[in-house]
């Protein structure tokens, strides 16, 4: 049975491998998909066995195994109810604080297995004799803790429940330093105490992991939520890893070390594509709640009528388009697909610029226009398409905003200086699809709406794209 399940473990390992090498281009995202949802029920079947066989061990009397598998059986099915209720509920929109909900499981999970493993430990042995393994418990439950009020505090913002500005509290970091350091403290306790009042360091720490999770989370801003997501999903991975060394189970060590580490590359990439250190933003302190633009007066818009902008598309001979939040909300998606193949039925050569950033999570545009059957060759990334702008005839920025906003470049002040973004204001004409002048995630105004070569076309962008499409004819 042991040879058995480690086996199987090792081809979970193996699939949850693949499923991330699938998951890396939208062409093989679904068999990528297809892979982590084997390796995951292959792990359950084998851990299931696995606790079997460790319940018919003889160690057990016939009635505790019943209420063992009972107990298991019953969470697994609500915990199953819950997950499909909630997947089937849930708008591609609030995919990412669905994401921090379940990470804040993940880091409560680990907590929970932490004081379980000290629980049975010390009340075999009296005391963790192992310090190697108080250690894993200490360190296991501290980041659990972190990773289960920060994934709340981000759920909380990203869902607008909460405030999105910074809480700047006075000396902040100072008062992250101090836990950090008073968590040292109390791990050299736990290690050295005997006996049950080890548990008093233990459930300081824990307190106190809880705060500083949600200080870190609470002192980040609007425009660093992505990172904060992508780095709490690192935190679960290396939560769940912990909980892995405290059950000695493997497969939970690789699969909390895959996601730990896939985590952190992504926070590294999106930082990047940010033009934020990682530091910056696990310092916190950015970002604001959106809301009106500042008083400052970048002059007079334009406004175009749908029936013009078909006209400008049908003349043109290369268009670019660059999605953003806004495409999404609309649902937009499905007549955006449609007015791509009327024009390119006309000749017109049509692309997709997409930012790293656009959206509200990793990926969102690339989602969208692959379920609307828009072909992947056509979908550039933003270092891909930003030196052809230049001779570009028409960018259509659907519901984008922040990511095409040239103050990222021009005005070193501005609280998205420096990050990188789609230069569409380098194009010939430009046509921006909202329903008002109101900012966007990171509520700075945006000045390319006061272009010369730029024109609002507002309205819902759904309404809009339709409008076109029928004016294509
Ligand atoms: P945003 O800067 O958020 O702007 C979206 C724009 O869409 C808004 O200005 C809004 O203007 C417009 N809009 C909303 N609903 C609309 C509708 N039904 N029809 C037409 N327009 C509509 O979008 P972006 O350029 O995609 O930038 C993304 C921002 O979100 C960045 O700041 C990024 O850091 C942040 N963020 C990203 C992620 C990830 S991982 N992608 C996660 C969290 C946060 P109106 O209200 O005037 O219509």
């Amino acid at each position: 049975m042991v040879s058995f399940v480690t086996g199987a473990y090792i081809l979970s390992a193996l699939l949850f491998i693949l499923a991330l090498a699938g998951l890396s281009k939208h062409e093989t995202a679904r068999r990528g998909n297809a892979f982590g949802m084997a390796g995951m029920a292959l792990a359950l079947v084998s851990t299931l066995l696995l606790v079997l066989r460790q319940l018919t061990d003889g160690s057990y009397d016939s009635f505790n195994v019943w209420v063992g598998l009972l107990i298991i059986v019953v969470t697994m099915g609500i915990g199953a109810t819950i997950g499909i209720r909630l997947a089937q509920r849930v708008e591609m929109t609030g995919m990412p604080e669905l994401i921090a909900m379940m990470h804040s499981f993940v880091g409560l999970a680990a907590v929970l297995v932490g004081y379980n493993t000290y629980i049975e430990t010390a009340s075999v042995h009296g005391i963790v004799t192992d310090s190697v393994h108080a250690g894993e418990i200490f360190v296991g439950v501290f980041i659990g803790a972190v990773t289960f009020t920060g994934s709340i505090v981000a759920n909380l913002k990203l869902s607008a429940r909460m405030r999105s500005a910074p809480m700047m509290l006075p000396g902040r970091h100072l008062l992250n330093l101090g836990i950090l350091v008073a968590s040292a403290l109390l791990m050299v306790w736990f290690m050295v105490a005997d006996g049950w009042p080890a548990i008093a360091p233990l459930a300081v720490m824990t307190a106190l992991a809880l705060l500083l999770g949600f200080h870190l989370v609470a002192a980040i801003g609007g425009g660093d939520m992505p990172v904060v997501v992508s780095m709490l999903n690192s935190y679960s991975g290396w939560a769940a890893a912990a909980a892995g060394f405290m059950l000695s189970n493997n497969l939970l060590i690789v699969t909390g070390a895959l996601v730990g580490s896939s985590g952190a590359i992504l926070s590294y990439i999106m930082c990047k594509a940010m033009n934020r250190s990682f530091v910056s933003v696990i310092a916190g302190g950015f970002g604001s709640d959106g809301g009106p633009a500042e008083d400052r007066d970048y002059g007079e818009h334009r406004e175009i009528q749908a029936d013009d902008v078909a006209d400008l598309l049908a003349h043109a001979s290369t268009v670019v388009i660059t999605p953003g939040y806004g495409m999404a909300v609309a649902q937009a998606q499905y007549p955006v697909a449609e007015m791509t193949k009327k024009l390119r039925e006309k000749g017109v050569e049509v692309r997709f610029g997409i930012h790293p950033v656009a959206g509200r999570l990793p990926g969102h545009m690339n989602v969208l226009l692959a379920e609307a059957k828009v072909p992947y060759d056509i979908v550039l990334e933003m270092d891909e398409i930003n030196d052809d702008l230049p001779d570009t005839d028409v960018v259509l920025v659907i519901g984008a905003n922040d990511t095409v906003n040239p103050a990222a470049l021009e005005e070193p002040g501005s609280p998205i200086a420096g990050m990188p973004v789609l230069e569409v204001w380098r194009a010939k004409e430009v046509i921006v699809f909202k329903r008002s002048m109101a900012t966007g995630y990171a509520g700075v105004q945006n000045p390319l709406f006061f272009k010369d070569n730029t024109q609002m076309l507002f309205g819902d962008a759904k309404d809009k794209v339709n409008e076109i499409v029928a004016a294509l004819g």
